[in-house]
């Protein structure tokens, strides 16, 4: 059931979408937002399956199809604003955005990042936390700008790393955390709790300069 005053939501994918698959759960729920288009830059990935299951329209803008970054952006903006979303959530989308694009969205674009950022931006983070031999891993929510994983934290969620972990089993943990962060940031930023004031998010008014930690809350 929607409610009545659910804000609208875009959700760019490039995968699997178990991120959006919990987005996708919670929306069941008593949930301030709505997902309204699920867009992906790859054909035939999961994630696309999981939307049309859940009745939401899919489209697909195949990067491979754009001469540029900017032409690919251009019409990403274009399918995106047709559904004039409130926010736009990136989840497992893996595509560098241009500085166009993010301006455009500056404020309402959030992204995960399988990493305790500012460690690890960029790819390959898991076999990069246990190449360091970090005891801690984990996930993050963070504003997007226009520096690449480099946006303001808003939210993140630890995790152990094992002795016998390699990059798949430690990948599982860091996803089942980051299935839970994602809709609650979501859930903040629709029901206005969460904005961006220049490059510092404010949660309930308040700068949150060290990320907000799950565990904390
Ligand atoms: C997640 O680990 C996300 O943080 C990263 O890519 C992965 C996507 O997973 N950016 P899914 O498509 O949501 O299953």
């Amino acid at each position: 059931m929607t409610r009545a005053d659910a804000i609208p939501v875009v959700v760019l994918i490039s995968g699997s979408g178990t991120n959006l698959q919990a987005l996708i759960d919670a929306c069941r729920g008593d949930f301030p937002a709505k997902i309204v288009a699920v867009i992906s830059n790859r054909p035939d990935v999961r994630g696309l399956g999981r939307a049309t299951d859940a009745g939401i329209p899919t489209a697909v803008i195949d990067h491979t199809e754009y001469d540029s970054r900017e032409a690919f952006d251009t019409a990403l903006a274009g399918m995106i604003d047709q559904f004039t979303p409130k926010l736009v959530v990136l989840a497992g989308f893996m595509r560098i955005l241009t500085p166009g694009f993010v301006l455009h969205y500056l404020g309402k674009l959030l992204n995960i990042h399988p990493s305790l950022l500012p460690r690890y931006p960029g790819l390959n983070t898991h076999q990069r936390a246990l190449d360091n031999g970090d005891r801690l891993h984990g996930a993050s929510i963070h504003f997007v700008t226009t520096e690449l994983d480099g946006g303001p934290v808003i939210l993140q969620a630890s995790v152990p790393v094992h002795p016998e972990d390699d990059a798949d089993t430690l990948a599982a943990r860091v996803l089942e955390q980051e299935h839970k962060i994602y809709p609650l940031a979501v859930r903040w930023f629709a029901e206005g709790r969460l904005t961006l004031d220049n490059e510092t998010p404010l949660l309930d008014q308040k700068p949150v300069i060290e990320p907000l930690q799950l565990e904390a809350i």
